[in-house]
């Protein structure tokens, strides 16, 4: 039994590192690092002149999307749940060993919609870059709109969506994303972010 496991594991790998080879071959414009772990129903989107690079041994779940028609660099070690979605016509930047959960949306633009006369898909985009630090998590179905950055180790809550820049370390929540709180060295409590009252609880901002 135990062999058995070991040897569909060591399949499993062989077939990881040819469907890698792969798409290496078919996108040679795109950087795709070592031992990642790209996998099935992967969807990408190379426009003109575009830059793409993917780290070494990150993981993309199944299903996931990724539209580049600007920079889009991310870096080492990072894991993308399954149905991410990653659009960049500017910059988009994910640094090492960030966390995003399944069906997590980030983009750098958004459509223009100034003109009540002229459909939504004429009016062209907005851009503005994207920055996400390094050891961020964000949780499941969470989106983050064009010109946000996240610090480093910062905490994203499922179903957020992040309009606003979030400092490093810290915890925010809900629609719009609000900081609840920051992360702490272990066995020291979580610090409640400096603008609100001792007394408030913070979410209720
Ligand atoms: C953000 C998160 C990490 C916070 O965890 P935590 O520090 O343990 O926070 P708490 O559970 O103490 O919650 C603090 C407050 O924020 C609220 N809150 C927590 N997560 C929230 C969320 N995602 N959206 C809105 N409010 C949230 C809580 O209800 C609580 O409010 P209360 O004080 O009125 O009860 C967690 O709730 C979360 O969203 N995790 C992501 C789960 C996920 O997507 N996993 C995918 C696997 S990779």
């Amino acid at each position: 039994m135990a062999r058995n496991i070991s040897v569909g594991r060591a399949w499993a790998a062989v077939a990881r590192r040819a469907r890698l080879k792969y798409l290496q071959a078919r996108w040679r414009r795109a950087r795709l690092g070592a031992r990642c772990d790209i996998r099935s129903g992967f969807h990408l989107v190379l426009g003109e002149g575009a830059q793409l690079s993917i780290g070494p041994r990150c993981v993309l779940d199944r299903g996931m999307t990724i539209e580049c028609f600007g920079v889009l660099s991310i870096g080492r070690e990072v894991i993308f749940g399954h149905h991410c979605t990653l659009a960049s016509r500017e910059s988009l930047i994910i640094g090492d060993d960030s966390l995003l959960a399944e069906m997590v949306s980030v983009r750098d633009h958004d459509h223009r919609f100034d003109q009540l006369d002229v459909p939504i898909r004429e009016q062209g985009a907005d851009s503005a870059p994207v920055v996400i630090g390094r050891n961020v998590w964000i949780g499941a179905k969470a989106t983050i709109v064009k010109g946000v950055t996240i610090g480093d180790n910062a905490i994203i809550g499922a179903n957020a969506v992040v309009t606003r820049d979030i400092p490093a370390n810290a915890i925010a929540v809900g629609i719009p994303a609000r900081v609840i709180k920051f992360r702490v060295p272990q066995g020291e409590p979580a610090e409640p972010p400096s603008d609100l009252p001792a007394d408030t609880p913070p979410h209720e901002s």
